[in-house]
């Protein structure tokens, strides 16, 4: 019998949680001293890429598969990975088309940054280094690469982790304004689809991720060393063209490469996501402010759990890095989708809120 899936929210997070702003950051990890994840790995992948990426933990461990955003870089997660890999699991944090060392195998390649092409990478480099399954996690860009692939590689996910849950884009949507103070918040958007948006981020990338940083996340007080760190991931030669198609793409104001657009209609339906899921939105971020989930919920076919995280800005896992490894553990506890019947809805409900209650979000 096929399962009857539901999804879960847990209320009391949020209510406990939320006069915690007031408090103090719960969960710095070993921020103050930024380093990069070395040595890189490198696999070619069927999307025509070079993919860089690092890899730590035993190469039998269950596989994890970091995923981060924009204007980022893999060492987001340098506090990450040993809470994965004290645990057994296998970590791969790879760099992103355009960013760090991945670099597109042929100059004549579309230098695409459209929601299919990003999902697809994942898959590609799963292929590539023979990952059969693995959970997947990410924020922001990351965010997109997760849900892309959890949705239509739904064999190929163990688990799901999403900041602001789920970012698959609707063209048919892509014109339809918000109001104008959440427009306002996107100024970079609008910027990038201008010539003078591209010369102005080709000239100083660095000074793009500062400003970026700065007004995407309340009260987030990084160093310029971390700020320094980073901006080496955008000295890809192919860094600016894909964050300018990235956003031109997502307003119909640049095409997708032919490649993928079978892939890209499949996704204007919005597909659902069946993979065991945890989602939260950090309480700082502020182009997607905090939400109870509930709008999100048609989205998750299989079980979930959704909180917000006080006290964090966009850039989860370096800001909160114990909150991010905490719920890859919690979505490894949660029940998979299948495996249960209607009759064990009810248990499945409350073994999922128990887990979720005692691994997340503060575990010191
Ligand atoms: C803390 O940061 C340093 C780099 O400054 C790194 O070598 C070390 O492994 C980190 N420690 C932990 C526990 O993550
Ligand atoms: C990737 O492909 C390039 C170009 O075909 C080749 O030179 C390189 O050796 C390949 N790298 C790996 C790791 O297979
Ligand atoms: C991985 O291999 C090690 C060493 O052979 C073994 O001790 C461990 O149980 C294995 N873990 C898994 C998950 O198979
Ligand atoms: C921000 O961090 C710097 C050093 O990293 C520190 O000197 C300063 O006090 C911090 N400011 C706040 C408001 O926490
Ligand atoms: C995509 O958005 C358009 C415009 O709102 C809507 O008419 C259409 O039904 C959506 N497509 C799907 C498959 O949901
Ligand atoms: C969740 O948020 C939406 C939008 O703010 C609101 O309409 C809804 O009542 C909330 N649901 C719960 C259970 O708090």
């Amino acid at each position: 019998m096929r399962l009857k899936t539901f999804s879960l929210f847990l209320w009391p997070f949020w209510l406990v949680f939320a006069p915690a702003a007031t408090t103090k950051a719960v969960d710095a990890g070993n921020t103050s001293l930024p380093w990069h994840l070395t040595p890189l790995k490198y696999a070619n992948t069927s999307t025509l890429l070079n993919v860089a990426y690092y890899e730590a933990g035993p190469p039998n461990g269950s596989a994890v598969i970091l995923v981060h955003g924009f204007p980022y870089s893999i060492d987001a997660f340098a506090s990450v990975v040993p809470l994965l890999t004290g645990k057994g699991y296998r970590v791969i944090v790879p760099y992103l088309r355009g960013y760090g060392e991945t670099s597109f195998l042929y100059p004549d390649t579309p230098r695409s940054a459209e929601q299919a092409a990003l999902g697809s990478d994942l898959i590609a480099l799963m292929d590539a280094i023979h990952i059969d399954k693995a959970i997947f996690a990410g924020y922001d860009w990351g965010t997109v690469v997760v849900n892309v692939a959890a949705a239509l590689w739904p064999e190929r996910c163990n688990g799901h982790v999403a900041a602001n849950s789920y970012l698959i884009q609707n063209r048919s949507t892509a014109w339809v304004p918000l109001d104008p103070d959440s427009e306002a918040l996107r100024w970079y958007y609008y910027v990038f689809l201008t010539a003078r948006g591209a010369a102005g981020l080709a000239s100083n990338p660095k000074a793009w991720a500062r400003s970026l940083w700065q007004k995407n996340s309340i009260g987030w007080n990084f160093s310029e060393e971390y700020l320094d760190l980073t901006a080496t991931a955008f000295e890809n030669t192919d860094y600016v063209d894909i964050v300018l198609n990235f956003y031109r793409n997502r307003l119909l104001y640049a095409p997708g490469d032919p490649k993928y657009s079978a892939l890209a209609l499949r996704l204007d339906v919005q597909p659902p996501i069946s993979a065991r899921s945890v989602t939260f939105d950090p309480q700082n971020s502020v182009v997607f402010p905090p939400t109870n989930g509930t709008a999100t919920a048609k989205y998750f076919t299989g079980s979930r759990c959704h909180y917000v995280l006080p006290n964090v800005g966009e850039n989860v896992p370096y800001q909160a890095p114990k909150m991010f490894a905490n719920a890859i553990f919690a979505v490894d506890n949660l029940p998979l989708h299948g495996t249960d019947v209607i009759s064990t809805r009810n248990s499945q409900r409350e073994a999922a809120a128990s887990i979720c209650h005692h691994v997340l979000p503060f575990i010191n």
